[in-house]
């Protein structure tokens, strides 16, 4: 890393203790220079004093790092192939645990318990859906998103294989659309963050998505076994559309259940 973006993380992580050390450093790079232009800085060399003296600039720079870019049914093939590669799976188990891990504003968290709900499992699925970014957490357990993206969020839906009419899953007011309650019951919410936190143990189904993209390999090495010590034997991982096993050093404890939706099965 350049000098000046290895300070800042340093900063970052003794002030505030969030550890961007191994993320990409052409993401993090990208993240500085664009708040640097927001903020008026003269330049980069400015923005390790902003971060231990400036908690406004501080906390601005956290959220610029967290992208949190999402949307409901996002790639509609993946939920397709969760629908019918694995939802037969986990008819088999009596109760069945969903860890979402860097669920972002909650909009895939959402998709997932409407899945469940339509596949008659929702009664007997406790989803754990975690971030370490807590404005993006609050957003996400009130379930309230703007009236505006629910046209293409419906298109997704439909693409994706859904059997209802996505209507019935919210109610709308003129700006904004409120998810129903009955999808938010068996969600629970918590941060977490996937560089310093352990493992949620016997999860059946772990889905991290467009998460290990803005992370250099020896971390996504790291947080790949925090999955794989997660997961019950046969458990399913999923992972984002540019995200895979390929370096990974566990790429042989799983199989390929989809290789273009990225589903993978952790072997027995
Ligand atoms: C681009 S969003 C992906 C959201 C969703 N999974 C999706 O694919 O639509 C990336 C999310 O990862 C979260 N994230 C980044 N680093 C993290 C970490 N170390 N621990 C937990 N979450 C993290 C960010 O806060 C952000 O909400």
């Amino acid at each position: 890393m350049q000098t000046h973006v290895r300070d800042i993380m340093d900063a970052i992580y003794k002030k505030y203790g969030y550890d961007f050390r191994q993320y990409s450093e052409a993401h993090i790079t990208r993240r500085i220079m664009n708040r640097v232009r927001l903020s008026g800085l003269e330049d980069i060399s400015y923005v390790r004093s902003e971060v231990m003296n400036n908690e406004t600039f501080a906390s601005q720079l956290l959220q610029d790092l967290s992208i949190t870019v999402t949307e409901m049914f996002r790639d509609p093939g993946f939920y397709k192939s969760l629908r019918e590669n694995v939802i037969p799976l986990l008819k088999t188990y009596p109760f069945i645990k969903i860890w979402h891990a860097g669920c972002s504003t909650g909009e895939e968290v959402y998709s997932v318990a409407i899945l469940m709900q339509e596949e008659g499992l929702y009664g007997r699925t406790t989803i754990y859906a975690t971030d370490f970014n807590q404005q993006a957490l609050n957003k996400a357990k009130g379930g309230i998103f703007s009236n505006g993206l629910m046209k293409e969020y419906t298109t997704n839906y439909q693409l994706s294989g859904g059997k209802e009419s996505f209507l019935n899953y919210y109610t709308s007011d003129y700006d904004h659309v409120i998810m129903n309650q009955s999808l938010k019951r068996n969600i629970v919410w918590a941060n977490h963050n996937l560089v310093t936190d352990s493992v949620f143990a016997e999860a059946h189904l772990i889905l991290c998505r467009n998460v290990l993209i803005y992370f250099e390999t020896e971390l996504q090495n790291k947080v790949q076994k925090i999955f794989f010590d997660s997961l019950i034997n046969g458990g399913i991982l999923c992972l984002g559309a540019k995200e895979g096993l390929r370096f990974s050093d566990l790429r042989d404890e799983y199989t390929e259940l989809d290789k273009q939706h990225r589903i993978f099965k952790k072997k027995y």
